[in-house]
């Protein structure tokens, strides 16, 4: 690899390692992504043949006033199409009970029949809610915009409910709990 030039006046020649330089990669920020301490949340929509959901740790608040959340999902998701579609979403914070459904709902190969198995449902606002989470919020598509290999959903909440009990987290690619005792630099 040879030298950078040296900094000069002369925009040609100026090297800005901010642009210049190739970058981390995918692999090594997936790494740090992986180091994000996030609550699991199960992302619901009304789909043209009935609910559709994906489990998403990339779930954050964004606003009070006006209630704004927002959800990354990954581009061709099934469950982005159709909260594309319907306009409308519900964000589920799990419990830390709940790994299995958080499985589920990750699970590429389950149908949506085989994710929602199970569960006590009805439809809030047209959006179906899944009873038995730590909270949920029926929302309105504000913004969708796509960024990368994600597209960022911001939807306004429509409807809230708080319930009892601990998060269900995800950590180093793993479920964990706020019981958990994790030993600095075992994780
Ligand atoms: C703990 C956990 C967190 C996840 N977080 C996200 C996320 O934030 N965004 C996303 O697009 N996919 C996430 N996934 C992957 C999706 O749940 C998975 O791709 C799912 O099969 C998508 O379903 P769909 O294509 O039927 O909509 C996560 C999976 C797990 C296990």
């Amino acid at each position: 690899m040879s030298a950078p030039p040296p900094l000069t006046a002369d925009p040609s020649t100026y090297y800005d390692p901010l642009h210049d330089d190739p970058g981390p990669g995918a692999a090594r920020c997936l790494g740090l992504y992986a180091k994000l301490a996030a609550g699991v949340s199960v992302v619901t929509a009304r789909g043209e043949d009935g609910p559709l959901g994906m489990t998403v740790s990339a779930v954050t608040s964004l606003s009070a006033r006006p209630p704004l959340l927002l959800a990354c999902l990954r581009d061709g998701s099934r469950t982005l199409a159709a909260v594309r579609a319907h306009g409308a979403f519900a964000v589920h914070l799990l419990r830390e009970e709940q790994h299995d459904l958080a499985d589920r709902f990750a699970n590429p190969t389950a149908s949506a029949a085989e994710r929602f198995a199970g569960t006590d449902l009805r439809e809030v606002l047209g959006v179906p809610v899944i009873a038995g989470a730590l909270a949920w919020s029926v929302c309105l598509v504000a913004d969708v915009r796509r960024y990368g290999d994600h597209h960022l959903v911001v939807g306004q909440a429509a409807a809230v409910h708080v319930g009892g009990g601990r998060p269900l987290l995800w950590h180093d690619r793993r479920f964990r709990s706020l019981r958990d005792l994790v030993p600095e630099g075992t994780g």
